[in-house]
């Protein structure tokens, strides 16, 4: 046994063939992979999953909210957890990094105390949670885990009621065991995880590894602008109600105002339908799926009032009415100091450069604001690429992050002598 934990280092092969298997499951054939939430593929990753937990001798735990996760207790009485994780659903034709990575890194982390068999005062459990990307309702499995989850976001989800009903099923899972998947806050020691940069700064500044400091907040309406179907051919142009005009006007309008007066937020229209949808009929329906983010709390509630009075004046404007249905909000959140500076220590241990960075992704982490302590690291995205099949990160920069898990881990779970 090395009993100068410093010195402990991940298992770079076996992680790689892991990740490799992994990345086979949902496979797009571009190098990016389609796992939504509760699809075929996400399920065969999650059954993937537990079978190498099973593999590894690791205890295999589940719950309510579906989340999965291999366990490997310390040994101590009452002990609670260190969570250490990320997910394995993806976004449609996503990458094969964003969340496989977290949780195969976390997997390998458990793998590799266990081998040393190191005693730490902690249990350590390398977690995979279930719709972190809002396929359905958006970090779900932290969420119901937090104690978080209400019957709201599940009767009214931002992927539709019928769909989420659907996964649930298929999941063998219910409203019901989602909303009593709730941990005791004392069972909950810590949480880290590891994570893609999804942008462009670490690579632009050449840096090894990002230490994320707060996480954005984000926030989901479904706009439906309301106009009059009509003849497309015989209708005037000043006599035309048309819904595409409102959406297409507040897209370019909500864009221009953000850029302007909310900087360091972002606005995104992820999809438009027009009904009835035809060729030759003027649309009477406009549906807008709209996200924005923000860094702090005070500006997130600004923008939140200064869309919703651009999508009304943009309405009015056309002769519309407007139909926003509010879908969820999930708050900035910073890090905790201490979890900051134990990635910092742990970075500079493995002698790696490190910087402070803002992430504008959502992440579970979110959910246990206030709980536990959290924090999380991140490796460089080659371009940026995100949610897409050409996300990538060098091998390399992946082994580094996960050894400054590792190591992190170790110093919050460290026994002191
Ligand atoms: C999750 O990746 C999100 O930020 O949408
Ligand atoms: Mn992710
Ligand atoms: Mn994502």
């Amino acid at each position: 046994m090395i009993d100068k934990l410093d010195d402990l280092r991940i298992d770079a092969d076996r992680m790689l063939r892991s990740f490799n298997e992994l990345a086979q499951i949902g496979a797009t054939g571009d190098g990016g992979v389609d796992r939504p939430t509760f699809s075929g593929a996400h399920l065969s990753a999650r059954s993937w999953f537990r079978d190498q937990i099973e593999k590894a001798g690791l205890e295999f735990h589940t719950d309510g909210a579906g989340n999965h996760s291999a366990f490997l207790a310390c040994g101590l009485k009452d002990s609670p957890s260190l969570l250490l994780g990320s997910h394995l659903d993806s976004v449609p034709k996503g990458g094969r990094f964003d969340g496989a990575l977290g949780v195969m890194a976390a997997f390998e982390v458990l793998r590799t105390v266990k081998d040393e068999g190191s005693r730490l005062k902690f249990n350590l459990e390398a977690i995979d949670f279930t719709d972190e990307e809002g396929t359905l309702v958006g970090l779900l499995g932290s969420g119901a885990m937090a104690g978080h989850l209400s019957r709201d976001p599940l009767q009214s989800p931002r992927g539709g009621r019928q769909a989420l009903a659907e996964g649930l099923q298929r999941a063998g899972l219910s409203d019901e065991s989602m909303l009593a998947a709730r941990r005791n806050k004392g069972s909950l020691a810590g949480y880290f995880e590891l994570h893609i940069e999804q942008g462009k700064r670490l690579e632009r500044m050449g840096i090894d590894i990002g230490i994320v400091s707060a996480i954005v907040g984000i926030c989901s309406y479904r706009l439906t602008f309301i106009g009059r179907a009509d003849h497309a051919g015989t209708t005037t142009m000043e006599d035309r109600r048309d819904a595409s005009l409102g959406a297409s006007a507040f897209t370019l309008a909500a864009r221009e105002m953000v850029m302007k007066e909310h900087p360091d937020c972002v606005v995104n229209v992820g999809r438009m339908e027009f009904t009835p949808g035809a060729f030759n009929i003027i649309p009477a329906g406009a549906e807008v799926w709209l996200e924005f983010r923000a860094p702090d709390e005070d500006e997130f509630t600004r923008l939140d009032s200064a869309l919703n009075q651009c999508a009304q004046k943009e309405a009015r404007r056309f002769g519309l009415d407007l139909k926003a249905d509010f879908l969820g909000r999930h708050s900035p959140t910073p890090m905790s100091a201490g979890s900051q500076q134990d990635i910092t220590e742990a970075c500079e241990s493995l002698k790696l450069t490190h910087t402070s960075l803002v992430s504008g992704a959502g992440h579970d982490g979110q959910s246990f604001a206030g709980i536990c302590p959290i924090g999380m690291i991140f490796v460089p995205s080659k371009d940026g690429a995100s949610h897409a099949p050409r996300e990538f990160t060098k091998w390399e920069d992946c082994v580094n992050g996960t050894n400054v898990l590792l190591q992190t881990a170790l110093r919050f779970a460290r026994i002191e002598p």
